[in-house]
C-alpha cells in the first residue's frame, strides 16, 4: 500500500465519542446515528442487543443486576464513503475514568444537551477532559421537540461556561407543540420537522423547504415566520460564523438542533461530523528517547491501550485489550510490540459492529482494534512494530473515593495485594501503598467501581473484601525540579506518603482543603489531579 492510499484510507475515518450527562438522550442519539448511517435496521437494537450479549455471555452480572453497562464499546459504520468510529462511553456518571480514557482515543466529541437543562454538571466535567487534551467538540442541542429554553440563552450559556465561541449551524424555530424545525444558516433552507401521526412509523428523511420560496408559508404561520427570520438575522448578525480551524483547534464549537428521539436533526449531524470532524490526528509519542509526532500516514503501524474489556468470556479470562491504531495499516497476524519487549501475535483481532464483534483482516489509523490477550496488556500500553514508540498520555485520574482493602482471613493478603495490582493493571481502580505500614488503599474516581471490584474479586479470585474507610479523602502525584527536595516533603509527611502501581509518588490528603493547605505551604512541590504515564 501507498503512502497516499494509507493517507487516504486515514483521512475518510472520522473516529468520535458522545459526551453528556446522565438523561440527555446519549443512547437514543447513538442508536439514531447508527440507524441513520445504517449500521443497525430496527430502532432500539442497541438496548436489546446489548441485553441478549449480557444473558448469552453472562455478562457481569453487576451489570445485569442494575441493568447499565459499565464496559465502553466501538461502533463502526460507512456511510457515503465516511467511516464512522464511535467510542461508546458509559453512561452512568460513576464510571467517568472510563470515560476519561475513552475520550484519548477519540478525535473528536458530540456533546449533547438537553434543550430544557442546557449544561449539567456532567456535561462540565467531561467538557474538561476534552479541553485538556484539544479535543475538537460539536454540540447537539437536543429534545427541540420538548419545551425548550431560548437558544440564545443556550448558546450563551455555552460560550460562558464552557468559554467557547458557539456558532450555530442552525437555527431553530420554536420548540415543544410550536417546534416547526430549523433553519440552516449556511444555504437558507428550511428543515421542516414532522411530528408523527399516532401509529405512523417515523424516518430519518426531512423535507427541505428554501426561505425564499413561497411554499414556506405553509410549513409555520405568519408571526412564526416572522420570530424565524429575525431570531436567525440576530443569530448570524451576534455569533460568530462557523471557522474550521477555530473548531479543529478547539476554540470554537459548532452547535446542531434536533430531536433525537423523533429522528430529526440526526443525518444532519452525521453530515456535521463528516464535514468538519477531523480526521485521525498526528500524535505526540517518544521514539527511542526523543519526542516525535506520529503521522497516519507513517508506515509502521502503531497504536495504544486505551481499555481492557474483560471477562467477555468468563470461562476463558480472556481479556480484550482495545487498541486505537495511530499510524500504518495493520493486517491481520502482524506481530506487535509493547515498549517493554513483549511481542504479540495478533492473528485474531476483533472489530466491533454495533454489540456484534468479528475477526478483522485490516485495520487503518483512527481504527480501534480488540486484541485478545491473557493479561499482558495494560491501559496505556503502547504497541508498535518495533517496540520503540511510545504513546504519552493515557491519563490516570486523582482518585475522589480512597477505601482500605481487607480481607477476613489475614493468610490471603497477599493474594489481595496481588489481585488488587491486576485490577489496578487493567484499570479498573487505582492501588495505593503507603510508605509506612501495609495498608492497601484502593482509589476511585467514582463509587460504583468499588461494586465492579468486589464482584470481580470474588468471581476471579475467590476474594471476599472488605472495603473499610480510610483516613483519606483525596490524593495527588506529587514531583518537584530537585529530588531532594521531593524526599524532604515525603520525609516531613510520611505518614501521608505513598505510592501508586507504577511507583510513583504520592500525598494522600486527609480532605481536599489540607491538600490545598498543604500545596500552599510547600511550593517546591508540585501537586497534580491526573498523570499520564508513557507506555
Ligand atoms: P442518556 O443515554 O443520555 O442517559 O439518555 P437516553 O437516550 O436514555 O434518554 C433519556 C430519556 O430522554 C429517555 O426517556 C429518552 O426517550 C428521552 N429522549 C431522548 N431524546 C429525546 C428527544 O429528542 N425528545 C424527547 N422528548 N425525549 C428524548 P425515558 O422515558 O427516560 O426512557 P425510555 O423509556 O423512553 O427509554
Amino acid at each position: 500500500m501507498t503512502v497516499h492510499d494509507l493517507a487516504a484510507e486515514a483521512g475518510r475515518r472520522r473516529t468520535f465519542a458522545i459526551i453528556s450527562h446522565p438523561d440527555a438522550g446519549k443512547t437514543t442519539l447513538t442508536e439514531n446515528l447508527l440507524l441513520a448511517g445504517g449500521a443497525i435496521r430496527l430502532a432500539g437494537e442497541v438496548r436489546a442487543r446489548g441485553e441478549t450479549r449480557r444473558t448469552r455471555s453472562d455478562w457481569m452480572k453487576i451489570e445485569r443486576e442494575r441493568g447499565i453497562s459499565v464496559s465502553a464499546s466501538v461502533m463502526t459504520f460507512e456511510r457515503d464513503g465516511v467511516v464512522f468510529n464511535l467510542l461508546d462511553t458509559p453512561g452512568h456518571e460513576d464510571f467517568s475514568e472510563d470515560t476519561y480514557r475513552t475520550l484519548t482515543a477519540a478525535d473528536s466529541a458530540i456533546m449533547v444537551l438537553d434543550a430544557a437543562k442546557g449544561i449539567e454538571p456532567q456535561t462540565l466535567k467531561l467538557f474538561e477532559v476534552c479541553r485538556l487534551r484539544d479535543i475538537p467538540i460539536i454540540t447537539f442541542i437536543n429534545k427541540l421537540d420538548r419545551e425548550a429554553q431560548d437558544p440564545f440563552a443556550l448558546l450563551d450559556e455555552v460560550h460562558e461556561k464552557l468559554a467557547l465561541d458557539v456558532a450555530p449551524v442552525f437555527w431553530p424555530a420554536g420548540s415543544g407543540a410550536r417546534f416547526r424545525g430549523m433553519l440552516d444558516l449556511r444555504d437558507d433552507k428550511f428543515h421542516v420537522f414532522r411530528r408523527p401521526e399516532a401509529g405512523e412509523k417515523t424516518t430519518h428523511e426531512t423535507e427541505l423547504v428554501p426561505m425564499a420560496s413561497n411554499h414556506i408559508a405553509e410549513v409555520m404561520s405568519d408571526g412564526e415566520l416572522e420570530e424565524l427570520r429575525e431570531t436567525s438575522d440576530l443569530a448570524r448578525a451576534g455569533l460568530p460564523a462557523f471557522d474550521l480551524d477555530a473548531y479543529r483547534e478547539g476554540s470554537m464549537t459548532p452547535v446542531f438542533f434536533g430531536s433525537a428521539l423523533r429522528k430529526f436533526g440526526v443525518t444532519e449531524l452525521l453530515d456535521g461530523i463528516a464535514g468538519y470532524a477531523p480526521p485521525p490526528r498526528t500524535q505526540k509519542a517518544v521514539t527511542k528517547g526523543e519526542a516525535t509526532m506520529v503521522e497516519p500516514s507513517k508506515n509502521e503501524v502503531t497504536g495504544f491501550v486505551f481499555k481492557i474489556q474483560a471477562n467477555m468470556d468468563p470461562k476463558h479470562r480472556d481479556r480484550v485489550a482495545m487498541v486505537r491504531v495511530v499510524s500504518g495499516r495493520f493486517r491481520r497476524g502482524m506481530t506487535l510490540k509493547t515498549t517493554n519487549g513483549k511481542a504479540l501475535n495478533v492473528h485474531a483481532p476483533l472489530m466491533f459492529m454495533a454489540q456484534d464483534r468479528e475477526i478483522l483482516d485490516e485495520a487503518f489509523p483512527g481504527d480501534v482494534i480488540g486484541v485478545p490477550n491473557h493479561g499482558a496488556l495494560r491501559v496505556g500500553d503502547s504497541l508498535s512494530e518495533s517496540g520503540q514508540v511510545s504513546y504519552v498520555g493515557i491519563p490516570n485520574f486523582a482518585p475522589e473515593i480512597l477505601k482500605r482493602a481487607r480481607v477476613a482471613d489475614p493468610l490471603k493478603q497477599k493474594h489481595l495485594k496481588k489481585a488488587l495490582e491486576g485490577m489496578a493493571e487493567e484499570g479498573v481502580t487505582q492501588l495505593f501503598r503507603p510508605v509506612i505500614g501495609s495498608d492497601l488503599i484502593v482509589g476511585a474516581v467514582g463509587a460504583l467501581q468499588f461494586d465492579v471490584l468486589e464482584e470481580r474479586l470474588r468471581a476471579e479470585n475467590g476474594l471476599d473484601v472488605m472495603f473499610e474507610q480510610s483516613p483519606y479523602q483525596a490524593a495527588r502525584w506529587i514531583s518537584a525540579e530537585s529530588h531532594a527536595d521531593l524526599e524532604a516533603f515525603m520525609d516531613k509527611n510520611k505518614s501521608q506518603s505513598a505510592e501508586d502501581l507504577d511507583g510513583a509518588p504520592v500525598f494522600l490528603g486527609k480532605t481536599a482543603w489540607e491538600i490545598g493547605y498543604v500545596q500552599e505551604k510547600n511550593p517546591k512541590v508540585r501537586f497534580t489531579a491526573t498523570k499520564e504515564r508513557a507506555g
